[in-house]
């Protein structure tokens, strides 16, 4: 690729954004593609703080072979009498999970691990080599261990084999991948060990030009905006939320007016901040807007210390701006209450706002 073009297609890049349909925000390339991959590891020795935190961050770990997680192996075998098709399910140590009735037998060799383990783990793997991609029927959750995959409990299997799981389609498993790994293309062998999960490079884009002008002697470019990756803390809040929100929710356009209101009203959307977060005041008067950076380190998890939450809100609202009439701390426990989603799975609501909970009044406002 010629380098002048790579340049100008990055520095236009948050102009792209606006000009370029929804379309082109594919889970596997969020941009367009115009630079050769470098991998995370070539990032470490310049950034190293920063890639010592992010490698052990959940984002890094939301895909992983099997076999490096501790916490899968320590309850296996772990065997399960599948109502719904009469099979007897084991997940046997070693990753492979069997299913038997009436003397016939069938296995699923799981060869991934999708999700970091913070609320669930849930495997894929194929019953014949070079066959479809299969879910398997057995997840591991951090709140109960070992049971159903979170929505196969009210999916009938229509065979026995589907007794180990939800045979995917090929654009259903390359999704998977896409949002679970670092430049991953669809047909291509699996992604290398450092770029399972989400790594460096799916949020600034490929870095082999900013490594090679980095790393030359003499001349580095030392001007912000010359160095040919993006820094996302430069995008406008609605870009940036957009970038987050290509796994994280996609982010309506603000004048679909029918769209907003259906994602106020349905509370599922929970589980999209990047469509919540778009709701709030905070989000559409601040004048600086309101970007995920602005309350997360993308390269840490979140931190669970109220403290540390408080003090983004603070930084807002802090006199003369509008202070809170009822509380000084704990911030998000009112205003953004965590919701029970799914069976195993709680997540913050990111639609800033005053709660019913928050005025200690049952039921959603
Ligand atoms: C040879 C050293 C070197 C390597 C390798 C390197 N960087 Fe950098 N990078 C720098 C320097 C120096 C800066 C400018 C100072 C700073 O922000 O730390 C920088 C800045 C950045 C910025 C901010 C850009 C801006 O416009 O301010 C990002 C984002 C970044 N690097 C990401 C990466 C990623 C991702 C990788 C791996 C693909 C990587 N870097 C590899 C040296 C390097
Ligand atoms: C559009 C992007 C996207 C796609 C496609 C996607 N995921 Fe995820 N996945 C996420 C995000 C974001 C999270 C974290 C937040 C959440 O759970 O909603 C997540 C979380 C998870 C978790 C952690 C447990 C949990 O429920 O929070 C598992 C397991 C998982 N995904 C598996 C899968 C599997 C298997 C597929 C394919 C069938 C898949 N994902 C497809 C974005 C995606
Ligand atoms: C989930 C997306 C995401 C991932 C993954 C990610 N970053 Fe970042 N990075 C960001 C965002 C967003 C910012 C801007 C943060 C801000 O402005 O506070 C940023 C900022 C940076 C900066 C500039 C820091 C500064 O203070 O100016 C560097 C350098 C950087 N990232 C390097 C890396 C490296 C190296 C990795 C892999 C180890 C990585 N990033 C992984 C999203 C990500
Ligand atoms: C970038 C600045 C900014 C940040 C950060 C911010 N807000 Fe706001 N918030 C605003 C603005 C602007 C408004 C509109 C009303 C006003 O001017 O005070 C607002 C309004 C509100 C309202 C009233 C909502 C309504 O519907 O009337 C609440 C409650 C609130 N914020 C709570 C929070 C909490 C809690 C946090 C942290 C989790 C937070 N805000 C972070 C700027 C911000
Ligand atoms: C390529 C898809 C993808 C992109 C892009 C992405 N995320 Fe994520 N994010 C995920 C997945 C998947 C998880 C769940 C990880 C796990 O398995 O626990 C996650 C988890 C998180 C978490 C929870 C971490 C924890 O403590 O468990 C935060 C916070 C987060 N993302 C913020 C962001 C922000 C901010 C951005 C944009 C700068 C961003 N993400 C971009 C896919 C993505
Ligand atoms: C115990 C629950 C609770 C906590 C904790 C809490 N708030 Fe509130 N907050 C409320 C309620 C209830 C209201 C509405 C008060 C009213 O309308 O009389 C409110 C109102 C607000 C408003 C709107 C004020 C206005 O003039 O319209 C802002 C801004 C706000 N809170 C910010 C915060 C911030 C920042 C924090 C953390 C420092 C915080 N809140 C902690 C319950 C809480
Ligand atoms: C005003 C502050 C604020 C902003 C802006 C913000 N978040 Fe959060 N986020 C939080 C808080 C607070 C939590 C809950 C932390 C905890 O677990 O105590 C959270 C939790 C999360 C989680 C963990 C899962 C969950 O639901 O609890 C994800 C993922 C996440 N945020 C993604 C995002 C993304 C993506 C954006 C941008 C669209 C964003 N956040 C913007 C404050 C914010």
């Amino acid at each position: 690729m010629n380098p002048s073009l790579h340049f100008a297609a990055l520095a236009a890049w948050p102009l792209l954004l606006f000009a370029q349909p929804a379309a082109e925000w594919t889970p596997e390339r969020p941009w367009p593609q115009t630079s050769a991959w470098a991998g995370s590891r070539s990032c470490a020795g310049c950034h190293a703080d920063l890639y010592r935190r992010q490698e052990v961050s959940n984002h890094a770990r939301s895909l992983r072979p099997p076999a490096e997680i501790a916490e899968f192996h320590q309850g296996l075998p772990y065997s399960h009498h599948d109502r719904s098709s009469g099979a007897a399910l084991t997940l046997e140590p070693g990753a492979v999970l069997k299913t038997e009735k009436d003397g016939d037998r069938q296995s699923l060799v799981l060869e991934w691990a999708f999700g970091s383990g913070k609320k669930g783990i849930t495997p894929l793997g194929r019953a014949q080599s070079g066959g479809a991609m299969v879910e398997s029927r057995l997840s591991w959750y951090s709140n109960g261990g070992f049971g159903v995959t979170t929505g196969a409990g009210q999916r009938e299997p229509r065979s026995f084999a589907e007794s180990l799981g939800r045979t995917l389609t090929e654009k259903e498993a390359q999704d998977c991948f896409g949002c679970h790994t670092t430049g991953y293309t669809p047909g291509q062998p699996a992604p290398a060990r450092d770029e399972m999960g989400i790594r460096c490079e799916r949020c600034h884009g490929p870095g082999a030009e900013h490594v090679r002008l980095m790393g030359s002697a003499g001349n580095p470019p030392a001007a912000a905006g010359q160095r040919r990756i993006l820094h996302p803390g430069r995008l406008d809040a609605a870009s940036q939320v957009s970038m987050c929100g290509v796994c994280h929710g996609r982010t309506p356009a603000d004048t679909d007016v029918a769209l907003l209101a259906r994602i106020e009203r349905d509370p599922n959307t929970v589980r999209f901040p990047s469509q919540r977060l778009v709701l709030s005041r905070c989000y559409n008067e601040s004048t600086e807007g309101l970007a995920c950076s602005r309350c997360h380190d993308p390269h840490a998890n979140v931190s669970t210390v109220a403290a540390d939450n408080d003090r983004a809100c603070l930084s807002c609202h802090s006199k003369p701006r509008r202070t809170c009439p009822t509380a000084t701390r704990n911030c998000a426990s009112c205003h953004m209450p965590s919701e029970q989603v799914m069976l195993h799975s709680r997540f913050t609501d990111h639609y800033i706002r005053v709660t019913a909970r928050g005025r200690g009044t049952k039921g959603r406002r």
